[in-house]
């Protein structure tokens, strides 16, 4: 069964995304949970923050502890090819058009970045399922948000276009009637793929909003700049229903006060994480700061 619970890490640029999301990984592997940090970040530091190489196909680090750095361009690879193969399974008769010629524009079509994230997701959560803990270190806040928007808009626009194949369906079998009646309709491929299709976007946004079993946490630092970032992020969220689980500060300095911050987001709990001097790098490195500030995994969820 998939149920593993799926955590997202979000915030303005260097506030220290990859780094609270290798800790939190590195926690739970601690407690014995089984948990796969993937960074969706096309300009990955997963690898330099656990000093150890990762690859775009996640691998063992420990029994408890899996890490991989998603390639973008291989997913995006991967769509076209996709699409590819099935236009011209679909479309065999339209080779006279040279079909190619499409998939040099459907390679700068809009969209293309935030779709091959929602298949490295789709492929990951169904690789991890057995999982307790998938943690996704993301890419910056503007791709973000198209990442999250897009089951819902694509279910908006794929819904149009069911009721259009219908539509067109009820015309064609009226033509059909009269032309061979009796004669038993053929089950319609498109209208099967747009339902595929549909299913698909349907249930990504229930688990985008399912805040028992996804957490969106955003990291900020003390400066006003990741403070509105958050903010936009906040909004920008509840607007589709999706809820922001914590928000952390992170390098947190004495007598940083962020008084401000309560009221931006007083129904968002938030907890904060010193600035630390030494550099949070390697599995060394990372242990001693988890002990040293007492981190528990209950500060997180
Ligand atoms: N609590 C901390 N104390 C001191 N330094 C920190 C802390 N957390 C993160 N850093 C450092 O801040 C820098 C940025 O952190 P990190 O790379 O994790 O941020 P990021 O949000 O993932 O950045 P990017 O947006 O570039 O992906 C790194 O040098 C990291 O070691
Ligand atoms: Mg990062």
């Amino acid at each position: 069964m998939n149920n593993s619970k799926i955590l997202f890490f979000m915030g303005k640029g260097g506030t220290g995304k990859s780094t609270v999301s290798a800790i939190l990984g590195l926690m739970l592997a601690e407690s014995k949970k089984k948990v796969v940090v993937i960074s969706l970040d096309s300009a990955h530091n997963l690898s330099d923050i656990y000093e150890t190489p990762l690859a775009h196909k996640p691998r063992e680090i420990d029994p408890f502890l899996y890490a991989g750095e998603i390639d973008q361009e291989k997913m995006i690879q991967k769509y076209l090819k996709d699409v590819q193969i099935s236009l011209k399974r679909r479309y065999s008769y339209l080779t006279a058009f040279n079909i190619e010629n499409y998939f040099d524009i459907l390679r700068y079509s809009p969209g293309l970045e935030e779709y091959a994230l929602m298949l490295a997701f789709n492929n990951i959560i169904e690789k991890f399922s057995g999982f307790d803990y998938i943690i996704f270190d993301m890419p910056p806040t503007a791709l973000s948000l198209k990442f999250f928007n897009l089951p819902f808009l694509s279910g908006k626009w794929i819904e149009h276009l069911e009721n259009l194949r219908c539509e067109i369906n009820k015309k064609r079998e009226i033509i059909s009637r009269v032309r061979f009646a009796g004669k038993e309709y053929e089950r319609d491929k498109i209208l099967s793929k747009i339902r595929e299709l549909k299913d698909q976007y349907q249930s990504v946004g229930e688990i985008f909003q399912d805040s028992d079993r996804t957490g969106v946490f955003t990291v900020i630092n003390y400066d006003s700049l990741a403070v509105s970032e958050t903010l936009r992020i906040f909004n920008s969220l509840e607007k589709i229903k999706i809820s922001m689980k914590k928000i952390i500060w992170n390098r947190k300095r004495k007598g940083d006060s962020f008084d401000d911050i309560d009221n931006s987001f007083s129904s968002v709990p938030f907890f904060s994480l010193p600035f630390s001097r030494e550099r949070l790098t390697g599995f060394k490195a990372l242990n001693n700061y988890i002990r040293t500030v007492d981190l528990k995994i209950s500060d997180f969820l």
